[in-house]
């Protein structure tokens, strides 16, 4: 018996330590995948404050939210505006931490003046590719051996699973896919690549996707993952919804990346159109109900969603390689101003004080093997 004595002092001792040192997300998560978020210019260029000790301690991960798109990095012809883009990767080493640009090739956030020549006139595809090509270079290679994976391409299908209908389908069809991946990987071949699109969880345009990415490979052009962009709501999708979508993307022998999460908690209107509707909407009660505080059952709701999720991708460690929260905290996230303008929306883990929301990590510790010191942790510590 008095062989155990021993342990009655260390296991204080050890809790004693846990309190001591704040344990960030990304410890919590162990080695089960990359835990990121999206940051914006205020983050990177340390104008917000609090933002970077937040970002250093509970984040593995961070992806570019706007400013390595190509309306902000490459607004006119042969202008390009690296500022967000060096202060980004400055941080991404600064942390230790995995850096994804995001994003090279879309439709939105994409100027006019790409599509078009000198007069105008819609490019034909050579000129168009080409266009695209040297935005790849310019933009990949300026960051080569910073960047360490990057959404490639972003949104190319619709949830039916048809091509989308956009400029550089029209003008190149799906040659615009082959030419961005491997322009990508000839500029930085340590760089991973992946293609990133929302309502992945939809089973037509899944399908669509992985055909797409095959057929990429047996083109032999490198493509490591699929980002599922998890902008989800409080009862969709469901996690077996979810569930089959990790499962298939593994299976057809992708990375799982869930890129973008956050949770809606506001109600949608059906018509969103219209600036001024908006407006409406925004001062209206019924559309803008939260405007002081979330009440705590809708906080609740909102918590256990995550856990929910979360416990699913712990069971699914094995595929997912990085889990990344669209935003640091509530007080920046794009739901308060989507789909209506001015909205006081509550849709991240960490709230407009930076707090992470309690009961998240309780919840999930109490399903693990060895946690007694974590949760003496989430007693004696303020979370922050
Ligand atoms: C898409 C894009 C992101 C971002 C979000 C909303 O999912 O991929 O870059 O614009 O919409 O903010």
């Amino acid at each position: 018996m008095k062989k155990y004595l021993f342990l009655l002092i260390l296991i204080p001792v050890f809790a004693l330590g846990q309190t001591l040192k704040e344990v960030g997300l990304k410890d919590r998560m162990g080695s089960d995948f990359l835990i990121g978020a999206a940051v914006n210019l205020g983050q990177v260029t340390g104008q917000e404050a609090g933002a970077d000790s937040l970002l250093s301690l509970h984040f593995s991960s961070i992806t570019s939210e706007n400013g390595l798109k190509w309306g902000p990095v490459h607004p006119k012809e042969g202008e390009y505006r690296f500022e967000y883009g060096d202060a980004y990767v400055a941080m991404g080493e600064k942390m230790g931490a995995f850096v994804v640009g995001h994003t090279l090739v879309w439709h939105q956030q994409t100027p006019a003046w790409v599509f078009q020549n000198a007069n105008g006139q819609p490019l034909n595809q050579g000129d168009l590719i080409a266009r695209m090509e040297d935005h790849i270079s310019t933009v990949v290679g300026r960051y080569k051996g910073k960047i360490d994976g990057w959404d490639v391409v972003n949104e190319a299908f619709e949830d039916d699973g048809s091509w989308r209908k956009t400029p550089w389908y029209n003008i190149t069809g799906t040659e615009f896919v082959k030419a961005a991946f491997r322009k990508a990987q000839e500029t930085d071949p340590e760089a991973e690549l992946y293609y990133n699109d929302y309502n992945v969880w939809i089973p037509e345009k899944r399908k669509a996707i992985l055909e797409m990415a095959k057929n990429l490979r047996a083109d032999g052009i490198r493509i490591d993952g699929i980002g599922m962009q998890g902008h989800y709501r409080l009862g969709s999708p469901s996690l077996d919804q979810i569930e089959q979508a990790i499962l298939d993307i593994h299976e057809a022998g992708f990375q799982v990346h869930v890129t973008e999460l956050d949770v809606d908690v506001l109600p949608r209107p059906r018509n969103t159109e219209g600036a001024d509707l908006n407006i409406n909407y925004a001062e209206s009660p019924e559309w803008n109900p939260y405007v002081a505080s979330i009440p705590p059952a809708v906080e609740k709701q909102l918590v256990d969603r995550y856990v929910a999720l979360f416990q699913l991708f712990q069971k699914h460690s094995d595929k997912i390689s990085r889990v990344t929260f669209w935003g640091l905290h509530d007080g920046k996230s794009w739901l308060n101003n989507w789909p209506v303008r001015g909205r006081t929306n509550y849709p991240l883990i960490f709230d407009r004080e930076m707090k992470l929301k309690s009961g998240f990590l309780e919840a999930l510790e109490k399903n693990k093997p060895n946690c007694l010191p974590v949760i003496l942790f989430s007693f004696f510590s303020p979370q922050k």
